[in-house]
Parts: C-alpha cells; structure tokens; sequence
C-alpha cells in the first residue's frame, strides 16, 4: 500500500518571518498518520521552516536544485547542501521552471539522479500544455518527459521517487482536471513504469495530481486508485491546506 503524500508548493510566496508563522500555525494540523504532508518553501526559509516544524512529522522540501556538485554557479544550490541541512523532499522540472527558466528533460534527469544519491527524495513534475492535450498528444508527451526523467534510475529506487502529473492548463488556473483526465493520466504513467521497471516498482511509485486542487477537489481526486495525493500550489499557503491534508 502507498501512503498518500500531500505536498504544499509555495512557490515565491511569503518572507521567511510569515513563513515561520504559518508552520508554526500548521503543524499539528497537517501532521496525521494517514498522510505524508510536505511544505516545499524558498530556499532562504528553509531552515526556519524546518525548525517550525520540529516535532511533527510535516517535512520541509525544496522547489529546485543544481545538478552540479558545486562550482561557478552563482545563484544556484546543490543537493549535498540540501541534504546538509536535512531537506528530504525537492520539486524538480516543474512548468513553471520549463517553461520560464529553461529546465529540459535532460536537466530534470540529472537533478533527479544527483537528489536520489544524496537521499533526497525528487517530485518530478510532468504535464502537458493545453494545445498538446487539444491535440490529442497527452499521452505521447507524458512519456518523453517519464521516458528522460527516468533514465538510469534503477526500479529499486522508485520507491523514493515521487512523480507529480501537474497538467499545465490547470495551473493556477481554477480549471481542474476531471477525475477520469487525472486518473488516466497517472495510470498512465504507472504503467510505463511497470514496462520500464516492472510491477513492483510500479506499485512503489507515488503518482501525485497538481493543479487548482482545493478542500472540496482534493478528497475525490486523492481517492482514484491511481492517483496517490496531490501538489498543491495556491492552496497550499492558506489554512484550509489543512482540510486539502486531511483529504476531508
Ligand atoms: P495550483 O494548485 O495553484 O494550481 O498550482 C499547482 C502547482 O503548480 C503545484 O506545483
């Protein structure tokens, strides 16, 4: 059985002291033994909002990384510093780095190899675009992009990988991907995990929906056999993110 992972991604939202506040806030209200509840802060809060969370078992996560061990990379950060500081969780190729900080296929895989030697576990985000799902080509893109995410990790360590299908036209956008277009689109990827890896690590693998997620979507999408919880962006940062947890 797979547990339910529920992860909040806040995206370049609130200053580290607001950050503080609202862990602090959330803590016990996220923290249930039927769900894996992840906060994926910027990096100038991760430190603080790991120490607000101390004590339960709500993680604190990335929203990016290098692939690089270190060097003349300004502004970037390396999965050795992460896991330094004890962030277990990293979103990587997320759309909104695709799509506006040139992030490739080819980047997300070495991300996802670099976090998985350091422990970490990756959130490797997949979707398509509107006009590639008006053009039928949905299942085709998924698998380029599970294809090249995927690439030399072994079927053993599936089971610490989590992917996120995060349809791009439902970003942030209020319009939500049906139960079927959610469903089909994880089972989808499922099954090209069992092709590529076999069964088990098929049914290792933690397959997250992302996009407009609420408190009233959340507990029927989270409930389809395929579909193991959610990442959440704008709901993430309010207090109901509690009732999006809690799949209630
Ligand atoms: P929204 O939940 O705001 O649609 O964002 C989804 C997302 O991008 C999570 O990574």
């Amino acid at each position: 059985m797979r547990k339910k992972l529920v992860a909040g991604n806040w995206k370049m939202f609130f200053t580290p002291p607001a950050a503080k506040k609202f862990a602090e806030e959330m803590k016990t209200k996220l923290d249930t033994p039927d769900v894996d509840a992840v906060l994926c802060v910027p990096y100038v809060s991760l430190q603080t909002v790991k120490d607000a969370l101390a004590g339960s078992n709500v993680k604190v996560g990335a929203q990016n990384v290098h692939y690089m061990d270190e060097g003349a990379y300004t502004g970037e950060i390396s999965c050795e510093m992460l896991a330094s500081m004890g962030v277990p969780y990293v979103i990587i190729g997320h759309s909104e780095r695709r799509e506006r900080f040139g992030e490739t296929d080819t980047t997300v895989n070495l991300k996802t190899l670099k976090a998985l030697k350091h422990g970490i576990i990756p959130i490797i985000c997949v979707g398509e675009s509107q006009r590639q799902r008006r053009e039928n080509r949905t299942a085709n893109v998924l698998r380029k992009q599970i294809a090249f995410a995927l690439d030399e990790i072994s079927p053993k360590a599936m089971k610490n990988v989590v992917i996120a299908y995060e349809p791009i036209w439902a970003i942030g956008t209020g319009e939500v991907a049906t139960l079927e277009q959610a469903e089909e689109a994880c089972a989808l990827i499922r099954k090209q995990i069992e092709e590529r890896m076999g069964s088990e690590a098929a049914e290792d693998t933690r397959i997250l929906y992302g996009g407009s997620v609420t408190p009233e979507n959340a507990k029927a999408l989270f409930a389809m056999p395929n579909i193991d919880g959610g990442l959440v962006g704008g709901a993430s940062v309010k207090p109901s993110f509690e009732q999006v947890v809690r799949c209630e």
